[in-house]
């Protein structure tokens, strides 16, 4: 027989056949000649009920369960009698795969705090939250590729070793073999020919460079891989290794790019709240209860669009205090974000024409010369959720702003080139896609959006 999914089961039209779950013991409770285990395989958020009579040859068996233990179970569907549940399995064999010692397993019926769970990442994934949490995290995934790939949006796998800055804001991991006890030194500078690479490498910030590469012979693409930052913000929004979704667009300035940006959030949105109806319930339940109210409510609005200079307007006459000061020049900090997307306007918020003195070099230049065609998207309670340009295409310009910026162009030659030879408008984003399932789950902390987060101090498992 072939084993059963506890989703697919309780999906069933009808009980009645034979069936085979395996799966892992959550809790067990004896009640007069009978014993009930509730067991879960983490294919949804439901416990699946196995009972087990007296009568049967492996009662005892079923008695030694405790949580933990992983079992096999072969038995008769049947309607249940029990509430808040379909279904349960009437057991005809029982076989234990694996015991766990509830003395000293760590997961106990008891609520454990998440700090706690994120000391145990190898078994918090058996917990209702870190299971909700994995297949939200699954289901966006597949929406970000099904929205890019509907529109007709080629994936493309760009480097997570570069030797060049994306951001040009130098928080890179470094990546090399040399002996740190004993590096081979030059001129009394480290010989980084003797490297492995031959040259300083490190780990992505940002796969966008590369793939404006593709979007000037493809047209319409989008990454989804992992980024770096070696940036020291203990917050509960950062990590130093954290996924993004860059979409990058020839043809297109920075109101397509706006209008794609509302789009997508509104697609995976919305797919998700389908895909994951009882998951997100369970988050709404016990997480915060305005999770799923918040996301159909994106899903049915339209987001507000401001430049920077009215959004600073708008911070300054709020008459709230705030920690970081507000000046036109100075970059919106997430309280400020978080002020204008939450309570002034309720809907997300684009964010355009930042100054271009706290933006990076590759967004193309406004008019005034003061600005650039930055786009934030700023969502309630996470502030920045998508960071994006139109990008600047004209190469006299672009190696202006990299001098400015105190950049080599010879290790961008390539990136200028692609101003050389056929340049055209282009624009693109890259969304956080932990802050996104963080978003999604109403979850406090993006360390339990990411199954081994890596903070600084931190790289357990
Ligand atoms: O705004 P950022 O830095 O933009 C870029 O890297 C561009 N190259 C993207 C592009 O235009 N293709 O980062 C984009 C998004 C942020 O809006 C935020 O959601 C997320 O990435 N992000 C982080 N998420 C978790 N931990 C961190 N340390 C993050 N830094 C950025
Ligand atoms: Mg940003």
């Amino acid at each position: 027989m072939h084993r059963s999914k506890v989703k697919e089961i309780l999906a069933r039209d009808s009980a009645g056949g034979p069936v085979l779950v395996q799966g892992w013991v959550k809790t067990r409770r004896s009640s007069g000649a009978v014993s009930f285990i509730q067991i879960s395989d983490g294919s949804t958020l439901s416990d699946l009920q196995v009972v087990v009579q007296e009568s049967l040859p492996d009662f005892a068996l079923a008695e030694s369960l405790t949580t933990g233990c992983s079992i096999s179970v072969e038995g008769e569907l049947v309607q249940s009698q029990g509430k808040g549940q379909k279904y349960e399995v009437q057991a005809s064999k029982l076989e234990v795969l694996g015991l766990a010692d509830p003395e000293t397993y760590p997961l106990q019926k008891k609520r454990h705090t998440l700090e706690f769970l994120r000391e145990i990442a190898h078994l918090r994934p058996r917990t209702n939250t870190f299971g909700a949490v994995a297949r939200v995290r699954n289901a966006t995934a597949y929406a970000i590729h099904t929205f890019f790939q509907n529109r007709g949006f080629q994936y493309i796998q760009t480097p997570m070793i570069t030797a060049s800055d994306a951001e040009g804001a130098g928080s890179m991991f470094r990546v090399t073999t040399l002996d740190l006890l004993d590096v081979p030194k030059k001129d009394g500078a480290v010989a980084v020919e003797e490297d492995f690479f031959g040259k300083p490498t490190f780990l992505t910030v940002s796969g966008q460079l590369e793939a404006e590469i593709f979007a000037l012979a493809l047209s319409d693409v989008y990454t989804f891989g992992p980024t770096f930052r070696a940036e020291n913000s203990n917050t509960s929004r950062h990590l130093a290794e954290f996924w993004m979704v860059e979409p990058e667009v020839a043809f297109c300035d920075l109101d397509g790019l706006a209008d794609l940006a509302e789009d997508f959030l509104k697609h995976v949105f919305r797919q998700v709240l389908e895909d994951c109806p009882d998951d997100l319930g369970f988050f709404n339940q016990w997480y915060d209860k305005s999770t799923i109210a918040t996301l159909e409510g994106i899903v049915n609005s339209n987001f507000e669009r401001l430049t920077y200079t009215e959004a600073v307007d708008i911070l300054k006459s709020s008459g709230e205090n705030f920690e970081f000061p507000v000046e036109w020049g100075l970059d919106l900090q997430s309280e400020h974000e978080r002020y204008i997307t939450e309570k002034k306007i309720g809907r997300p918020v684009v964010v355009t024409d930042y100054p271009k003195e706290i933006k990076a070099f590759y967004m193309r230049v406004n008019d005034d010369d003061k600005t650039v065609r930055a786009m934030d998207v700023l969502v309630p309670r996470i502030g920045e959720i998508i960071g994006g340009s139109q990008r600047e295409e004209r190469r006299d310009i672009l190696l202006e702003r990299m001098k400015q910026a105190g950049m080599d162009e010879k290790d961008y030659w390539w990136y200028l080139d692609l101003r050389q030879y056929g340049t055209v408008p282009h624009a693109g984003f890259g969304l956080g896609f932990e802050r996104t399932v963080q978003f999604i789950t109403g979850m406090q902390n993006i360390r339990d959006i990411i199954p081994f987060p890596r903070t600084p101090k931190n790289a357990e498992f």
